[in-house]
């Protein structure tokens, strides 16, 4: 059943998710586990043979479109590694390419956009997303999903800055320049193609958790580029609307915020009303978890670069991470930006093994003895104390 159908017309109800005693969902919550769960951004694609088996030619756009090749193409990683979540097979600009604005992805590119957003004229092509109508296929895929995966499925989005940033510079960018001289140039303009962009946004993930998504990650992925004061004035307000109306209409939905580079905003990322911060690999964890407070859980950050020589190199970095991660709850592992291609998924693989069985960030003792230890612990994390409770907000 939906959890749109358990609403009342007033107001929105938390209805218990399937997956809540799950080590993922738990972790998210920063309470207690029975292992650190782990689970890869990108786990599925090229890195995998099954993957590129069952993919075929053609664009990703198209299969994508496809619900049952989607169903399986997000299973064959939690088959594979044995994840504790599986991410949901689809893209960023999904969306936007929906509502037809003219987006294609090109293999080995990404996204790129014909007829870049350029002024005001352009809002006209960025109607907002009717999910049942523009992407019935996503909402099919992630019921087909719901039933079959026997681990919590991520639904997710692209954060306004880097949905943005592809529609503006029409592809990947390495400086970012136009999308950062509308930023400044016209602070209106950009502020109308965020609030779309957020209504979009907004309007996918609440398709996909009404469908049967368990948890929610938006990717900034490229906010990093960003000053904390330019981040903080253009892009958080409308991310912090995003979570504040997702909260309303699924209150209790664990949400997880990603950035790379983001090591001078993860204080801000924090304040925009996730559950957990998605950290990359150039913070260390106990860093990063004085960085975003104790109110958050903190998901990474294995440099995916690290997985691509030898296990003892993997290893070494797995265990020096699950280290700085400390005892506290609310710790999910993950690399700290997607798998890349040439990834050998036989080291993925022994990387899920090691967190499981060293892992030690929320460790429920206790689940041996059948006793849920569900307290909210005061625990050292490095040398800073952290009081652990379930204050409203991160830190200011
Ligand atoms: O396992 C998964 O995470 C699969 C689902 C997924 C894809 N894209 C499939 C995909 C997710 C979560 C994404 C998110 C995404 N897309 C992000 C945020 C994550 C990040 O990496 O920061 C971004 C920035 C994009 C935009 C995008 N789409 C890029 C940069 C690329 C890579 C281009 C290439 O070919 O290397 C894509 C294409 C894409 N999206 C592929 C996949 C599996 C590869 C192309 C293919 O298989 O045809």
């Amino acid at each position: 059943m939906s959890t749109a159908a358990l609403r009342a017309p007033g107001g929105a109800v938390e209805a218990p998710g399937r997956f809540d005693d799950s080590p993922f969902i738990r972790a998210c919550r920063r309470q207690s586990v029975s292992h650190v769960p782990v689970w890869f951004m990108r786990q599925a694609g090229r890195a995998l043979p099954e993957y590129r088996a069952a993919r075929g030619p053609g664009s990703i756009l198209d299969a994508i479109a496809q619900p049952d090749l989607v169903a399986e193409l997000t299973i064959q990683p939690v088959d594979r590694y044995g994840t504790d979540a599986a991410i949901f097979f689809s893209d960023i600009v999904v969306p936007a390419a929906a509502v037809g604005f003219g987006v294609d992805i090109a293999p080995g590119t990404g996204p790129v956009v014909l007829e870049p957003f350029r002024s005001a004229a352009d809002l006209a092509r960025l109607r907002p997303l009717e999910p049942e109508i523009d992407t019935p296929y996503v909402i099919e895929a992630v019921q087909l999903l719901s039933q079959s995966l026997s681990v919590p499925l991520i639904g997710f989005a692209g954060g306004p800055f880097t949905v943005a940033s592809y529609l503006v510079e029409g592809g990947p960018s390495k400086n970012f320049t136009k999308v950062k001289a509308l930023m400044h140039a016209d602070p209106a303009l950009w502020h109308d193609l965020v609030e779309r962009l957020t209504d979009m946004a907004l309007a996918s993930l609440r398709s996909q958790l009404d469908a049967g998504a368990s948890a929610i990650q938006v990717f900034d992925s490229w906010a990093g580029i960003l000053t904390p004061t330019h981040y903080a004035e253009l892009v958080l307000p409308a991310t912090r609307r995003l979570f504040a109306d997702l909260e309303s209409s699924h209150p209790g939905t664990p949400t997880i915020l990603f950035g790379v580079g983001t090591g001078e905003l993860l204080g801000l990322m924090a304040t925009a009303g996730t559950s957990a911060v998605g950290v990359d690999w150039r913070v260390p964890l106990d860093e990063a978890r004085l960085r975003v407070g104790p109110t958050k859980a903190v998901q990474g950050n294995l440099d995916p670069a690290l997985c691509l020589g030898s296990w003892e190199v993997a290893a070494a970095e797995t265990r020096e991470i699950l280290v700085r991660a400390g005892t506290a709850p609310g710790h999910i592992f993950n690399l700290g930006h997607g798998v890349l291609p040439e990834t050998d998924p036989g080291i993925l693989e022994q990387v899920v093994e090691l967190v499981h069985r060293e892992g030690h960030a929320g460790l429920d003792v206790n689940v041996g003895l059948g006793v849920d230890v569900d307290v909210e612990v005061d625990v050292d994390v490095g040398a800073t104390r952290i009081d652990v409770d379930d204050g409203a907000g991160g830190m200011e």
